[in-house]
């Protein structure tokens, strides 16, 4: 959502901060700002839009230092303007302070603030504080942090600098991911391991109401004001901006990861430490793509299990009546491992009795710390905003569980890679139908069963990045009410993987055809190819594991459609890549 960057040491600290920032751009990127200590004083330089226009202000401005702080914004509370943008200088500039997370009794902390004479300049929660760290500060900055972490109430993830002590950055967290880097004679700040400074050879993450003090030559970690042992673990430099490869965009440079990044993940290596999916009731959780995801693999898991699997939305989940639920499983779907609404849900799950296993692509996120066990998905890391490898991981990942009880599955699963390279390269068909998709008041994504949960990501990945409406619905439901909306040339695509619902397939587009729709069809059968206005031919996998095959053609028709309409494909308007806020 937000992004956190700190570095102390000997280097210029403004060239790390922006190197970091843009490590971190995909995370929110309505406005971004650093602030660096030294000669008595906070200096914060902030800008309203990308990195790039960050980067020149600092260019022009007094930038010198070797500790500082920088954030990158996606606007919860209050527009993206330089006042509400990050770092937050306190009413008297001792403090700078970059927060991630959501403050939840911030009008009573606004209240506190301005009876003690203090006026906020922005709408922010994270600005209360910095105002409220220097009406606590009494000569020793972890502490007064410590007394205002107590105070606030939701989550967050807080770098702060103070004018006093010009070589340190403090930390605090709940609830939201900060991590500590360290080097040789530079200690990092970062929300995430992947934009750590490339001088970092040590992480650790920082825990719940746990403090801490970085300065050149390491850090200290506090727990109720003792200090603790940081457990630091070695780490190569894992800089994300691992580049374009040449590719013109990450989306595009990820989709075509897909093959090899399935094949790391249904890949048998570490079996012994992998959880059997239970012959019990199965609860599959997730928001965004991760829900589509469990929605397509929900026929597998019954299949395995032999118990009907259920399906549910995190933020649904969180706040559906507390029926007795003890017994089931629950399978929380998280690409980040951060998004807010599935930590809660795992939370939940816990509280009504449920065993509960995390699929991330993230090792270190907080889902995996919460759930009873994980596994992980070997997509790599990902950066364009729309998600692809991480789906199509996600479908592998749930395929391999199955796969451990059923051998004849496993002799299927080992082609799921190769027919993902098919489809990939079936998928530039795409490219010929996408101005129908452009010029659309609204597109159609339409299948059943495991071809539901691929219609309703296609239909997502059109309206993330090319902002055209577009529905996925049930292939059965469609006569119930949303075919009215069927007009000439309103464009449908039609996904058929399964023999056995080809004739449903065919009868469904002959419904929407006869009222002038442009039928596309992505399908494994010939007669489906033959019902429609256009095909894009799938190479045949087990039905069960069709949709890590079938949201290919998906995923490329939406970015052909994005690419026509010149829109900002890696970071679409509006969006974040993990959503850190219930
Ligand atoms: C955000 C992203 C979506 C993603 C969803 C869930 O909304 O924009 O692309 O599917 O979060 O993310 P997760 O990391 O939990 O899979």
């Amino acid at each position: 959502m937000c992004g956190i960057i700190g570095y102390t040491g000997d280097a210029e600290a403004t060239p790390i901060l922006i190197a970091g920032l843009r490590a971190l751009e995909y995370r929110g990127y309505d406005s971004a700002g650093i602030a660096l200590a030294g000669g008595g004083r906070l200096r914060a330089i902030k800008s309203v839009g990308r990195i790039d226009a960050l980067a020149e202000k600092a260019a022009g401005a007094d930038a010198a230092g070797t500790c500082g702080i920088g954030h990158t914004r996606w606007a919860t509370h209050g527009c993206p303007t330089e006042d509400n943008c990050h770092p937050h200088l306190s009413y008297g500039g001792r403090f700078a302070v970059v927060h991630n997370g959501i403050i939840e009794n911030c009008d009573a902390l606004r209240k506190l603030c301005e009876s003690a004479g203090v006026t906020p300049r922005g709408d922010t929660d994270s600005e209360l504080i910095a105002h409220l760290l220097e009406l606590e500060y009494d000569g020793d900055p972890v502490a007064a942090l410590r007394r205002v972490a107590a105070r606030l109430r939701g989550s967050y993830a807080l770098g702060v600098l103070c004018a006093d002590f010009p070589r340190e950055i403090y930390a605090a967290k709940m609830r939201s991911p900060l991590i500590i880097g360290l080097g040789d004679g530079a200690a990092c700040l970062s929300s995430d391991g992947g934009a750590m400074p490339e001088c970092v050879n040590r992480l650790a993450v920082l825990a719940d109401g746990q403090e801490a003090r970085l300065t050149p030559g390491g850090a200290e970690v506090y727990e109720r004001g003792r200090p603790v042992a940081g457990e630091f673990v070695r780490c190569q430099s894992s800089r994300v901006a691992a580049g374009l490869s040449g590719y013109p965009h990450y989306m595009l440079k990820e989709m075509c990861e897909q093959p090899e990044a399935i094949a790391r993940t249904v890949a048998d290596e570490c079996k012994s430490s992998r959880p059997a999916l239970p012959r019990a009731g199965v609860t599959l959780i997730g928001c965004g793509s991760s829900y589509h995801a469990a929605l397509a693999c929900a026929p597998l898991v019954e299949r395995v299990t032999g118990c009907r699997a259920e399906v549910r939305l995190a933020s649904e989940y969180i706040c559906s009546e507390r029926v007795r639920e003890h017994g089931r499983h629950c399978v929380l779907l998280s690409q980040s491992g951060e998004t807010a609404d599935t930590i809660a849900a795992a939370e939940e799950a816990e509280r009504r009795g449920c065993r509960t296993l995390a699929i991330v692509n993230v090792h270190a996120s907080t889902l995996t710390r919460v759930c009873d066990s994980f596994l992980c998905t070997r997509a790599g890391p990902e950066i364009s905003v729309a998600t692809t490898k991480g789906f199509t991981t996600q479908v592998g990942a749930l395929a391999r569980l199955a796969a451990d009880s059923d051998p004849a599955f496993a002799r299927e699963l080992k082609s799921l890679p190769f027919a993902a390279e098919e489809a990939l390269a079936a998928a530039e068909k795409t490219a010929e139908y996408a101005g129908r998709f452009a010029r659309a008041k609204c597109a159609f994504f339409v299948g059943r069963k495991t071809d539901y949960g691929a219609a309703l990501e296609g239909a997502l990945k059109l309206k993330e990045i090319t902002y055209v409406p577009a529905l996925g619905i049930a292939a059965g439901e469609l006569k119930h009410g949303s075919i009215s909306l069927i007009e000439k040339g309103t464009p449908v695509v039609m996904i058929c993987t399964d023999p056995a619902l080809e004739d449903k397939a065919v009868l469904s587009a002959a419904s929407v055809r006869s009222r002038g729709a442009f039928v596309l069809a992505v399908t494994t059968c010939a007669r489906v190819a033959e019902a429609c206005d256009g095909a894009v031919m799938l190479p045949r996998v087990h039905p069960l594991l069709s949709a890590a095959v079938s949201v290919i053609p998906l995923q490329r028709l939406a970015y052909e459609t994005a690419l026509l309409l010149g829109r900002d494909i890696d970071k679409p308007r509006n969006l974040a890549k993990s959503v850190t806020v219930e």
